[in-house]
């Protein structure tokens, strides 16, 4: 076994927190192959085997050729309450097996009208998805052994896209505080801004729905922020600090001034994605030239490393921390250091906190 393959499973034994993940983007190559040969066999679809639409091993999607791949395929298999029920639980399978012990999944609102699912449903199903993975695996663990404490627990972020209409965007609103989280329940605990940032910000039409999330008491707000040059300029960046985010996404155009901004805020966490940044060549110069180099070091900034979309780009959250340590030199050490930070700016509530700070504290 390599050196690297050996820190890949070293880190997939560290107990890790994931809090930037799309859901429609984690669904593994294969799960998306076995939705496809049900729905084929049922004569349900007329798309192409997903291993032939998205080979394996082919990770170089870039901002032209990856928000399509939702668009025009992924949303055409993932058409339905049980194929959103059984690719949600091989998501949820997915990070546990890689030792995610708390996830923050997003997603954005969709209905389906062909299976009459309303957004509403669309997001009810995922909490219920996610209620029933949680039950078997407190089943599970009951016999295997008693109170473990490293199970995973799942909370979810909904997202506003930067295309949608003031109205879809007051609806993703209302159903978080429908949805919204009280206790220790499986509920919504934040609102994210996402899209492809080619798409121009409709400023006019978003700026209140932040502006009102920020009052929801116990809303988190997480924003895709300077992800190209084009979703970068002043004015877009300033608008967006200007929503008081608790966290942003990415964070890879952001000059001084801007960078000062974000520092002194202090406690903004950063949720940084290398491999998606790589291999979709929003960043040049490698591993090496990313800028968790610059920020992981920084006291008052929360750096979480996150896979983005581990569906397209292939690099699993035990992988992510390899990367780093291969590339930046992080000791073990620090890498507990980094994980156990990054509890400060989860969404899910003080008794999640106080959970994973426990289970974090031993590695
Ligand atoms: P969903 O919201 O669960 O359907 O996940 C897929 C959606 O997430 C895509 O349609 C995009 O809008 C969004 N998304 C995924 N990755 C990125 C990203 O890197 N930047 C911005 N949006 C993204
Ligand atoms: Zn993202």
């Amino acid at each position: 076994m390599t050196a690297s393959e050996n820190a890949v499973l070293d880190y997939k034994a560290l107990p890790k927190i994931e809090l930037h993940a799309h859901l429609s983007g984690s669904i593994s190559r294969q799960c998306l192959h076995e939705v496809w040969l049900t729905k084929k066999a049922a004569g349900e679809t007329d798309l192409q085997d997903p291993l032939i639409e998205m080979p394996e091993g082919k990770h170089n999607y870039d901002l032209k050729t990856f928000f399509p791949l939702f668009s025009s395929y992924i949303y055409n298999l993932v058409n339905d309450a049980p194929t959103l029920r059984y690719t949600t639980l091989a998501v949820l399978r997915d990070f546990a097996a890689d030792g995610v012990v708390y996830l923050e999944l997003r997603t954005t609102p969709r209905a389906m009208p062909a299976a009459g699912l309303t957004e509403a449903a669309y997001v009810q199903t995922i909490l219920d998805t996610i209620a029933e993975y949680e039950e078997e695996q407190e089943q599970s663990s009951r016999d295997l052994d008693e109170g473990r404490p490293g199970r995973l627990r799942t909370k979810l972020i909904l997202s506003i896209d930067r295309r949608h209409t003031p109205a879809q965007a007051w609806r993703v609103l209302a159903l978080a505080k429908q949805f919204l989280g009280r206790g220790s329940d499986n509920v919504v605990v934040g609102i994210d801004l996402c899209g492809n940032p080619a798409a121009p910000l409709d400023s006019q039409a978003l700026s209140p729905v932040f502006e009102e999330a920020r009052r929801v008491a116990g809303l988190g707000m997480t924003l895709h922020f300077a992800e190209a040059e084009c979703s970068a300029s002043d004015a877009e960046l300033d608008l967006l600090l200007g929503w008081r985010p608790d966290r942003l996404g990415h964070v890879i155009c952001v000059g001084e001034r801007v960078r000062q901004q974000i520092v002194e805020r202090g406690g903004m966490g950063l949720e940084l994605c290398l491999s998606c940044n790589v291999h979709a060549g929003m960043v040049g110069g490698g591993f090496e030239s990313h800028h968790f180099g610059e920020w992981w070091k920084v006291d008052e900034a929360v750096v979480v490393l996150s896979t983005d979309d581990v569906g397209v780009f292939g690099s699993p959250l035990s992988n992510e921390y390899a990367l780093v340590t291969q590339h930046f030199g992080l000791t073990r050490a620090e890498i507990c250091t980094l994980v156990r930070k990054g509890v400060d700016v989860i969404f899910g509530g003080e008794e999640e906190k106080a959970r994973l700070r426990n289970i974090l504290w031993v590695d």
